[in-house]
């Protein structure tokens, strides 16, 4: 069998089970990402260009001086050119809970932005954008800065107010919801 790597050095290895196949296309990227457990999150704003949310698994944490945070999310969809407009953004880190909410804000349903609100209840952050009662947490940010990668766009949040809630994070991982279930020694 003729790896990526053995094609790279021209050599013939034998199939073995205990090192996968490697390969540098978009399906066999996404598969493997889709191994990676994530927590959920939803993302939203308001201003200007109005208010919608997008529901998102690339969120991290950049920075803790200044606290600072980034997510991940697709020029196509509609919330992107909403929230670079808008210039601001609140992560919602979704419960266990909330995957109805999450759902919602993917497109199930395909419900128009303004209607997607009607799950939840909602206040008004510091930047203005929505912030969700139940989240586990919440990082209310004015957009620092944003980068176009490839099909995503990266929005580096500075946060203005951070909040956190009770119970367990939302998970995602093979394309399915979860709870943590967590191991004691
Ligand atoms: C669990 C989950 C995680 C997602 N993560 C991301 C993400 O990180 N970035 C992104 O752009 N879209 C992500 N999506 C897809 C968007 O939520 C969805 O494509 C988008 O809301 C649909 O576009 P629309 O709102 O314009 O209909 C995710 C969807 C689900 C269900």
């Amino acid at each position: 069998m003729k790896t990526n790597a053995s094609r790279l050095a021209n050599v013939d290895t034998h199939s073995n089970a205990s090192i996968p196949e490697m390969d540098g296309t978009r399906d066999h990227f996404i598969a493997a990402m889709a191994k990676a457990v994530t927590g959920v999150n939803l993302v939203t704003t308001d201003g200007r260009c109005g208010r919608c949310g997008v529901t998102v698994s690339a969120m991290s944490s950049v920075s803790a001086d200044p606290p600072t945070v980034l997510v991940c999310v697709n020029t196509d969809s509609y919330a992107s050119g909403v929230i670079e407009n808008n210039g601001v953004f609140c992560v919602n880190v979704l419960g266990a809970e909330q995957q109805h909410i999450a759902e919602v804000f993917a497109g199930v349903g395909k419900l128009p932005p303004e209607e997607r609100f009607a799950r939840g209840e909602w206040s008004v952050g510091a930047s203005g954008s929505p912030m969700l009662a139940g989240a586990v947490a919440r990082f209310d940010c004015r957009v620092f800065r944003s980068h176009r990668v490839g099909s995503h766009r990266i929005f580096i949040g500075e946060v203005l107010q951070s909040s956190q809630g009770d119970g367990e994070a939302l998970l995602y991982n093979q394309r399915q919801f979860g709870r943590p279930r967590f191991t004691s020694h």
